[in-house]
């Protein structure tokens, strides 16, 4: 029987479909959605829902011990474009809501955690193409610092205490059902929705800068994987490389194209084209596959059909 879920930052991008893919798992009453905000209705419709703030232990406690929540989920965070305008903030943030979840598990007071580290973590000295597992990590962005230090203290408290703590370097995320929160891979969504409603798409990458990117099911699918696997399977404890396909903004347009074919792309690099650069192209996860059998399904040509399809659909 599956006990209580919490999950933090549960009205994000990932937190919304993550929460709604639980409950149908594992029943709606056992996965508790908490942020400082509320989310949309279909989150706020399909089970409980908590006002809380990541970085108030004291809080977090609380509802643990009311639920008695026996895994957390921790996705709130600043991402990487946004944190570059508020480092401090995002730093306040991102380590200390890790912490509280780390020191809960410590205490004994929860036994599980996932918490997402992010292709950020790999800096511009890092070798770009197939990026392996453990390489030069140098990263150069407020966001990729606090990715590294959080997975350092992940593999630490694992190590120290027998933290039970689980983590994958997700890739740039495409998703219809939210839009992205302040990422510099937000264009490969905001594409989809401009190709639709305007025809035309400004992209602030240049249109051949290469990253890697996930379907949002198949992320939600490595998530749910990841926490399912037993422990003695599992031999990264700090995050797990996590790959599925590489694109370019190009690319994208290309694959729109086969849909919409007049629709048109420009090129207009802001700040997050310097983030863009810093990043791997393409990443190696054998470990993934080999640990926990992680197979990606979603292609860009795939991923183009979902969105656009979803997209009309909503829209
Ligand atoms: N989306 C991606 O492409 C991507 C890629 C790599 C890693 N990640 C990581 O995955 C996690 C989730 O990302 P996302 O894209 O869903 O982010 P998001 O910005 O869409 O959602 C984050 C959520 O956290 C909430 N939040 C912010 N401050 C909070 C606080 N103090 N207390 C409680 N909630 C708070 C926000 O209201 C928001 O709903 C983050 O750790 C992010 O770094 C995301």
């Amino acid at each position: 029987m599956q006990k209580p879920i919490l999950i933090i930052g549960a009205c994000g991008q990932i937190g919304t479909e993550l929460t709604i893919e639980l409950r149908n798992k594992y029943g709606s009453e056992k996965v508790v959605a908490s942020d400082i905000r509320e989310g949309s209705d279909a989150l706020m419709a399909s089970g409980p829902f908590e006002l809380l703030d990541a970085t108030n232990y004291a809080a977090i406690e609380d509802v643990v011990m009311h639920y008695e929540i026996d895994e957390v989920y921790l996705m709130a965070a600043m991402l990487s474009a946004t944190a570059e305008k508020f480092p401090m903030r995002a730093w306040n943030l991102n380590m200390n809501s890790l912490f509280n979840v780390l020191n809960l598990a410590k205490e004994n007071k929860i036994s599980k955690i996932f918490w997402p580290s992010s292709i950020a973590v790999f800096g511009p000295n890092t070798p770009k193409e197939n990026t392996a597992q453990s390489t030069i990590m140098e990263p150069s962005t407020v966001y990729g610092i606090s990715k590294q230090s959080g997975e350092r203290w992940c593999e630490y408290y694992y190590k120290k205490f027998g933290v039970d703590v689980r983590s994958v370097r997700y890739p740039g995320l495409i998703s219809w059902k939210t839009m992205p929160g302040g990422g510099t891979t937000d264009y490969a969504v905001e594409i989809y929705h401009e190709a639709l409603e305007k025809g035309a798409y400004q992209s602030f990458l240049d249109k051949d800068t290469k990253l890697p990117m996930m379907y949002m099911d198949d992320a939600i699918r490595a998530t749910i994987q990841l926490m399912e696997s037993p422990a003695e399977d599992l031999t990264v404890r700090s995050s797990y490389n996590l790959g599925s396909m590489s694109f370019t903004p190009q690319d994208v347009a290309e694959s729109i194209k086969k849909h919409i074919p007049d629709f048109e792309i420009s090129y207009a690099p802001d700040f997050r084209q310097k983030i863009a650069d810093s990043w791997p192209s393409s990443i190696d996860d054998t470990l993934a596959k080999n640990d926990w059998g992680w197979k990606p399904e979603f292609d860009l040509d795939q991923t183009t059909h979902e969105m656009l399809t979803n997209l009309k659909k909503e829209g």
